[in-house]
């Protein structure tokens, strides 16, 4: 298997993420550089992943094959384009852009260089959404009628610079940071009929909404909720996945034992999934120390690199998820139940 030779794109807290898993997977891919305008921050991933720093990813791109791209949402067009078009396979972090038509241009730029593009949505490849997957449509529990969905986030701290503006991020958490949710509800119920949002400011340290609820309808007859802040008081909680069967009630909680905006990418998690049905206690499917783990998905994509095969979250898939959210704050901005 040929090894593959990796470029960072940006040297941020979702790098860290990236720099703690790289390593152990050496026998695989070696990283060659970490690139950052700020040279602290590639300094730092680059020390981490035995690898160069370098200011500008395009000193770089001629010795590399692949890279993860990990920059602001503004800039997540510009330089897909560019590395696709130097020939490079492309990791890049969710969303796919910030409108369907930077969207359409990443995807247009992927097909001619023949490159692949995956859109990093890594909760869908966590072995336990595995597990909880396949308990729910499974068929031992009765068929799926409702999913919810609760991000429970302490990070107004994070809700600065350019995630603070409209024009960097693309929106506010329900474009940011809900399509963590909305990927894995359409990787379980399929397509999608309906979407609506409202939204609020509670930490008001943004433009956009840092706190946003929304209702979804599915063609297979499911019905769904997502709610998500960014400005919740510091908790444990942090994502729960509920789904309901018609015979047990599937619950999945991925909590952090430590303060995660504190502690970034050494945080230590507990997560537990539990089927409750009519009769007997709880059943435990799951018990593990997964958290945000990126393996899977970093596998998965070196995975598509060597068979060629196409990732799950490839760009049609993440494109899919951009028009779900415009098309909701369209709605929302139409009724004023947006902020
Ligand atoms: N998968 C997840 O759970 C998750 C979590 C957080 C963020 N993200 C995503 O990761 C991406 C980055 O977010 P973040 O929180 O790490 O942001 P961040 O602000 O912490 O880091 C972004 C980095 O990009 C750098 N940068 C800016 N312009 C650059 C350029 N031209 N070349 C190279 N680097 C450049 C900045 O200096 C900064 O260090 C976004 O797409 C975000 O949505 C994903």
């Amino acid at each position: 298997m040929k090894k593959h030779r990796l470029g960072l794109i940006g040297c941020g807290w979702i790098a860290h993420f990236y720099a703690r898993i790289l390593p152990r997977l050496s026998d695989r891919v070696e990283v060659v550089w970490c690139a950052d305008p700020d040279t602290l921050r590639s300094g730092e991933i680059a020390h981490r992943t035995n690898a160069r720093s370098i200011p500008d990813y395009r000193q770089g791109l001629g010795e590399v094959d692949a890279v993860c791209v990990l920059v602001p949402h503004h800039l997540h067009r510009p330089i897909t384009i560019d590395c696709l078009a130097a020939g490079c396979h492309v990791l890049l972090e969710k969303p796919i852009a910030r409108t369907v038509e930077e969207a359409d241009a990443i995807i247009a730029a992927s097909e001619r260089s023949g490159r692949t593009l995956m859109v990093a949505y890594p909760h869908r490849y966590r072995k336990s959404m595995r597990v909880f997957k396949d308990a729910v449509v499974g068929g031992n529990y009765g068929e799926l009628f409702m999913l919810d969905a609760l991000m429970d986030e302490s990070f107004a701290d994070y809700t600065l610079g350019w995630i603070a503006q409209r024009e960097t991020l693309g929106g506010g958490v329900f474009f940011s940071a809900s399509p963590h949710m909305l990927d894995v509800m359409l990787w379980i119920a399929g397509e999608p009929q309906a979407v609506s949002m409202v939204g609020t400011r509670a930490a008001a340290q943004m433009e956009g909404e840092d706190t946003a609820v929304s209702i979804l309808k599915f063609k297979s007859g499911v019905v769904g909720t997502t709610r998500h802040t960014w400005a919740s008081p510091r908790t444990r909680i942090w994502y729960t996945m509920n789904a309901m069967c018609q015979q047990a009630h599937i619950t999945l909680t991925t909590q952090p034992l430590d303060d995660i905006v504190a502690t970034g990418a050494d945080c230590r998690w507990l997560t537990r999934i539990t089927a409750l049905s009519q009769t007997g206690d709880a059943e435990l499917l799951h018990e593990s120390d997964e958290g945000l783990d990126l393996e899977p998905e970093i596998i998965h994509f070196l995975d598509c690199l060597d068979s060629g095969q196409t990732p799950e979250t490839d760009g049609a898939t993440a494109r899919k998820i951009v028009e779900l959210v415009q098309n909701a704050y369209r709605e929302a901005d139409e009724r004023g139940t947006n902020v």
